[in-house]
């Protein structure tokens, strides 16, 4: 069997996990980890018993250069995507990257850019396409039963206050917390939801508007609590709520709601049929699982790359969601209503 050789860039919170599926991976060979600060390599190499076969980096190029790597995974923080996501693709590295794909439409340009140019793989980590109530989701709306999509909505409502710690700044990048300085509730929480609502509706978004506060973590630079409405190319519309702040658990589902004119999906039900009482109903919320499906989604990366076939959220796809989100920042923060720029191949 192909192993393919891996390398990972990040090696915080969640490269650490990526690092972890892929020493254990049968179809690839972990050869390289890299992190400005050594003490994240060194304790994942404890971790997990490697040996000299696992060489730890503090600087990307010369990892790109010494390990020949057949693919690059990018696990650093949201604003430091680009430059590792590029450098990856001119090296001749397969490359997948964190969910958001960027942090800033010119990140997003440069990464589309770099990736138009190449003729590896790419793929952006939107997990949830790969939790198996959100694939079951998905069955019922591109099979038709749901009819025309005319309203979607979806939030991420999470209470994030442990990010706030002290132990997150990074002297290594320029001594900061990147969630305070740089997190986009919209962007680092929302392009989960909207990149399912997008997917949902096979559709793409054209217009955004929104509101804004910063009242429950104020700590944040730009607002913790953030509600916007997207009109997509389809007609649909959709809201999308991201907060940081909450008390108690995340929403149920997400708080996942879609209105197509045959089917309603809340709560995790599904309701067929017409009117209010003349339906039938299914209940899929025992396909819901926990936590992040790490594993499905490095399987099918490195599926896409060893038959060649297209991953499910390429570069392309993985910047037409977080653009929507990036912009509608922009929105609640100017008051404005924008358009939002589509991201072809
Ligand atoms: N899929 C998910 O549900 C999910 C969950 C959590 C985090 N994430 C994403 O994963 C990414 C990482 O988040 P995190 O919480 O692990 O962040 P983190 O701050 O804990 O880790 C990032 C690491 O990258 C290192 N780094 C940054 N740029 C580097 C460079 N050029 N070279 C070497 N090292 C570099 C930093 O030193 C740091 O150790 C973010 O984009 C985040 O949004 C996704």
């Amino acid at each position: 069997m192909s192993k393919l050789r891996v390398g990972i860039v990040g090696l915080g919170h969640n490269g650490f996990a990526h690092a972890v599926t892929y020493f254990h991976h049968p179809r690839a060979d972990l050869v390289g980890i890299c992190d400005f600060d050594p003490t994240k390599t060194a304790a994942f190499k404890a971790h997990v018993g490697a040996g000299d076969e696992v060489v730890a980096y503090t600087d990307l190029d010369e990892m790109l250069e010494r390990a020949n790597l057949d693919v690059l995974s990018v696990n650093t923080s949201d604003h430091l995507h680009a430059q590792p996501f590029v450098k990856g693709l001119e090296a001749g590295c397969h490359v997948i990257v964190e969910k958001p794909m960027g942090n800033t439409l010119d990140d997003l340009y440069l990464m589309t850019e770099a990736a138009r140019k190449s003729d590896r793989k790419t793929m952006v980590g939107q997990i949830l396409r790969f939790n198996p109530f959100y694939q079951e989701v998905h069955r019922y709306c591109a099979s038709g039963q749901m009819g025309q999509l005319f309203y979607l909505e979806a939030d991420y409502i999470h209470n994030l206050h442990e990010q706030a710690d002290p132990s997150r700044i990074n002297p290594y990048i320029g001594n900061i917390n990147w969630y305070l300085e740089h997190e986009k509730v919209l962007v680092g929480g929302c392009s989960h939801q909207f990149d399912l609502l997008r997917w949902f509706a096979d559709s793409y978004a054209v217009e955004v508007q929104g509101y804004g506060n910063s009242i429950a973590f104020p700590a944040m630079k730009h607002p913790d609590c953030m509600c916007c409405v997207v009109q997509l190319a389809s007609g649909a519309i959709c809201k999308l709520t991201g907060a940081y702040g909450n008390v108690g658990p995340r929403p149920d589902f997400n708080n996942l709601e879609i209105y197509g004119t045959r089917g309603t999906i809340r709560q995790g039900k599904v309701y067929l049929g017409e009117g209010h009482d003349n339906v039938t109903v299914q209940d899929l919320s025992d396909r819901e699982i926990e936590g992040h499906p790490y594993e499905p989604e490095i399987e099918h990366f490195l599926d896409c790359i060893l038959n060649d076939t297209p991953p499910l959220v390429d570069a392309f796809e993985g910047a037409n969601s977080a653009a929507a989100m990036i912009v509608a920042t922009e929105a609640v923060e100017t008051h404005r209503t924008l358009a939002v720029p589509y991201f072809s191949r």
